[in-house]
């Protein structure tokens, strides 16, 4: 069989479309969103004001964010036939694994495909930016056994997050670090996540298909599940003292250090920096714990020891160390990713869909050919 190109396991440095939606400079440590730094946009921008850039593929202006600000405060609530299904989960089940189901079960409702038509794109981007949110808080909820807190019209995207998570308003500080966090994970090209949301999309099925795939694949501890591994990895190692020893075990072990490495990256990920930055003044206002101590401890240790292998911290590493500090519960870190990617998976769900053209990649056989059937009685 003729193939293009060498096989590439992980379809490492394959392209696998073209996109203008964000980019990465991995050497460099780069990463903008329709070309504009993330630095700026965590500093200056908000995620919803973000989403709108890199769904729509510019910066609204003062009416169109309004305009879609409020189409998400109106399309927050979730059906009641949704909750009803969330109360039979059980408790112990996974908040991704009840994201997946729930944001799957929205297709539903609102599936009626039309992809021609731009008003249905439009409510499906406003329905999934606007329900995911309270999807997860309302199980968080529910697992606890109390109702689910509806959402308030008052607040933003990320108090009102935080509001139905907690049923108290957060600390100012604490909402605008974490609506920064929203920002920082909102996109990131190729990755696994949003290449498995472009796959879906391929087919022309339905935007909540599309999400209910991308947060699968989002769950896995090599991707979006790293930010839990890491805060229960320090707690692990739980002293500064502790940290050369586990990291030479982890060596010796060849196992991963969660929140370490990136396929991209091979300097920090400027979004761990921009993290690690917000860390600091969260813990300037509330003082610090050994936590972020460990964390210190560990970068300098894995940086003496990986370092030239292009190993450093990536966006998961210090992300728990902030929602740990905002009280969130470690099995919600994931979640909250996917709360902030889905901003990216529309963006490339939107542009594959211009693609149009359906993933069908080939293989390199390595089995047998013309094999004969053995009989039951001669196995
Ligand atoms: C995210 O793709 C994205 O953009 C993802 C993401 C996004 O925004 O969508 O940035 C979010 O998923 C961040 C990554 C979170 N995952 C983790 O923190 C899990 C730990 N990291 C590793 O599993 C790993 O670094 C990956 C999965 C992130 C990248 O894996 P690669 O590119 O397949 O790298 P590799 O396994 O080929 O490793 C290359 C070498 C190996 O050593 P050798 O066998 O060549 O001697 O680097 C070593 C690896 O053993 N290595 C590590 C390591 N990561 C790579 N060694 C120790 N600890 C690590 N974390």
């Amino acid at each position: 069989i003729s193939t293009f190109c060498e096989y590439q396991p992980g379809l490492e440095n394959i392209p696998a479309t073209q996109s203008s939606i964000s980019c990465v400079d991995g050497i460099n440590g780069v990463l903008e969103y329709r070309g504009i730094r993330i630095e700026e946009l965590a500093a200056q921008s908000s995620f919803v004001e973000t989403a709108y850039l890199l769904i729509w593929g510019k910066l609204p202006n003062k009416a169109e964010l309004k305009q879609f600000q409020t189409d998400i405060l109106y399309h927050r609530r979730i059906k009641y036939r949704i909750r009803d299904m969330m109360k039979c989960f059980p408790e112990t089940g996974h908040p991704m694994d009840a994201l997946q189901t729930s944001a799957a079960a929205l297709g539903l409702f609102y599936s009626r495909r039309a992809l021609d038509n731009p008003e249905y794109i439009r409510k499906a981007v406003v329905r999934l930016l606007a329900k995911i949110p309270t999807m997860v808080a309302a199980f968080h909820q529910m697992r606890r056994g109390n109702d689910a807190i509806q959402p308030n019209d008052d607040l933003d995207y990320a108090t009102n997050f935080l509001y139905m998570l907690t049923e108290r308003k957060p600390h100012p500080i604490a909402a605008k670090v974490f609506d920064v966090c929203l920002t920082l994970h909102a996109e990131h090209t190729i990755n696994a996540s949003t290449f498995s949301a472009m796959v879906t999309a391929s087919t022309l099925t339905d935007p909540y298909g599309v999400i209910a795939s991308a947060v699968g694949t989002l769950a896995g501890p090599l991707h979006g599940g790293a930010n839990e591994e890491v805060l229960l990895m320090l707690e692990e190692i739980g002293s500064v003292e502790n940290v050369l020893p586990y990291v030479e075990a982890k060596i010796a072990n060849k196992q991963k250090i969660m929140g370490f490495g990136h396929r991209v990256y091979k300097v920090k990920d400027p979004r761990a920096s921009i993290l690690q930055s917000l860390a600091e003044q969260l813990f300037e206002e509330t003082g610090y714990d050994t936590y972020y101590e460990i964390a210190l401890e560990l970068e300098k240790v894995i940086e003496g020891k990986l370092g030239a292998k292009g190993i450093y911290p990536n966006v998961d590493f210090y992300s728990g160390l902030v929602y740990n500090k905002l009280g969130i519960p470690s099995d919600l870190f994931t979640p909250i990713f996917a709360i902030a990617r889905v901003a990216g998976w529309l963006a490339h769900w939107k542009e594959q869909l211009a693609v149009n053209r359906i993933f069908r990649p080939t293989q390199i056989y390595t089995g047998k050919h013309k094999v004969p059937y053995i009989p039951m009685k001669e196995r």
